[in-house]
């Protein structure tokens, strides 16, 4: 058994991890070369930020891991979920999920993307300022339950509510320390999460019933109903009930927060500000056009190379691999750092600029730039968010003008499991006279 070198003190490294993400680990890189190992409170991970070590990590047999964390987010999304099943369960349960969120479906959520913005942004006050992260999560969590759920928009309130009691409910304290999860005659915090969770749980219930009922449409979860696994049958109700809890927990946070970055970034950029409303103002008034425009789609990666919503893959061993020249045991877990390999000065020179430029004049390897992960877990949603970022900002950028009330760019910060901008992203926003074609 041999770990490459690394920091010392689990409590440090934890502590390090968890508060300020993007800091710790490129001065580990440079002082120990990598890969490097960073033992923390819950176990040994080895770091890597080369490509040619992320290649052989996401080309490996999925078999050698399990889902990093799976006993900390089991109670979260429940046992049947593919975020945290692994083996055989989980490519079967990913080969059902996976036609809904192919990118060619996408079109048919282009409108509706458009009209949830439309009517998140036309009830803004327009003489103040505003968080607009706050707005975009609100807009995210109206879409995922509309396509996922097949809701009206007018009907998304009441599961809207119940999906941010439940997302409030979950500390990352929780998830790091797992054995927090216990209940204390219900008045734990753990208490006060399974207490919105089975609510949540009811109501995702009886809507399952409402729409077996109706019969089939275009929305996911009917898509979910109509699938068969290999040997013939349909989804458990429990499996469709843990799915859509993961589905709506995995689907909105993360694009929203992809989504205020992006803000912050063309605005604190005139050059990429200009180019990009050059762009959108003259391309056709229809949404599903808007998510082709080439510079707008380097925006959003540009965006995600370097505000990565989540930092690390992670996979954890369940028996003893040669990686990199090392000999990891079981338990261990090997993460491809995503903010280190998406800030490597020789894939990215200047690192450090927002230069969308880049994803124009070079096509990155999927182990160069690896926002949604890779390899037999990447992120099941990832057309579903590139395609709801850039119909949003189309939207944006065509209807209104918005001013960053700092000059000061917001530090990226954990909140939960993510990255968010500190104290999050202010505008004011005034209309731009040209006017798209949604329904407010
Ligand atoms: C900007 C937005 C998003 C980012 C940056 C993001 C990123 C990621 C990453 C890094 C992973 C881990 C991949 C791996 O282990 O290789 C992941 C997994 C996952 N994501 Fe996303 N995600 C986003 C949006 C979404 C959306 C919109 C959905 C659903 C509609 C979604 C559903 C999932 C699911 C189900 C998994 C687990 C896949 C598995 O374990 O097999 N994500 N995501």
């Amino acid at each position: 058994m041999s770990f490459p070198p690394g920091p010392r003190g689990r409590l440090t490294n934890t502590l390090a991890l968890t508060r300020h993400p993007l800091d710790a680990p490129p001065d580990w890189l440079a002082r120990y070369g990598d890969p490097f190992t960073v033992r923390a409170v819950n176990g040994d991970v080895v770091m890597t930020a080369d490509p040619v070590h992320i290649k052989t990590l996401f080309g490996a047999d999925p078999e050698l891991f399990e889902a990093f964390g799976a006993h900390a987010m089991a109670p979260i999304t429940g046992p049947d979920s593919v975020l945290i099943l692994s083996g055989p369960r989980h490519r079967q349960e990913r080969r059902l999920l996976m036609p809904p969120f192919h990118g060619d479906r996408m079109r048919a959520y282009a409108q509706l993307m458009a009209d949830a913005a439309a009517r998140r942004f036309e009830a803004m006050d327009r003489k103040l300022p505003f968080n607009v992260q706050n707005v975009t999560q609100g807009l995210s969590l109206d879409i995922i339950l509309r396509a996922v759920l097949g809701l009206p928009l007018d009907a998304v309130g009441d599961f809207r509510q119940r999906v941010l009691d439940t997302v409030d409910g979950v500390s990352p304290v929780m998830l790091f320390f797992p054995f927090l999860q216990r209940g204390f005659f219900g008045l734990s915090p753990w208490d006060r999460f399974q207490t919105h969770a089975h609510a949540l749980d009811a109501d995702l219930a009886a809507h399952v019933e409402r729409v077996r009922a109706a019969g089939p449409s275009e929305d996911i979860l009917s898509l979910m109903l109509a699938a068969r696994y290999e040997d013939g049958e349909p989804m458990t109700d429990s499996a469709i009930r843990d799915e859509l809890r993961t589905l709506i927990l995995a689907g909105h946070e993360t694009t929203a927060l992809g989504l205020a970055w992006a803000m912050d970034a063309i605005h604190r950029h005139p050059e990429v500000l200009a180019r990009v409303q050059a762009e959108v103002d003259t391309a056709p008034d229809e949404p599903t056009a808007w998510a082709e425009l080439p510079y707008l789609d380097a925006v959003c990666k540009e965006t995600l190379r370097l505000y990565p919503v989540l930092t690390e893959v992670l996979r954890t061993l369940v028996r003893p691999w040669h990686f990199a020249g090392y000999d990891l045991p079981r338990g261990a877990t090997v993460s491809a750092s995503i903010h280190l390999v998406h800030r490597r000065p020789d894939l990215y020179p200047e690192p450090e600029s927002f230069r969308p430029e880049r994803f124009l004049e070079k096509k990155f390897s999927p182990f160069e730039y690896i926002p949604f992960g890779g390899g037999h877990r990447r992120c099941l949603g990832a057309a579903f968010a590139q395609f709801e970022m850039k119909v949003v900002l189309a939207y944006l950028l065509r209807t209104y003008r918005f001013t960053l009330e700092s000059d000061v760019a917001p530090r990226p910060v954990r909140r939960a499991l993510t990255l968010a901008p500190e104290g999050g992203v202010w505008v004011r926003m005034r209309p731009a006279g040209l006017r798209p074609a949604v329904e407010a």
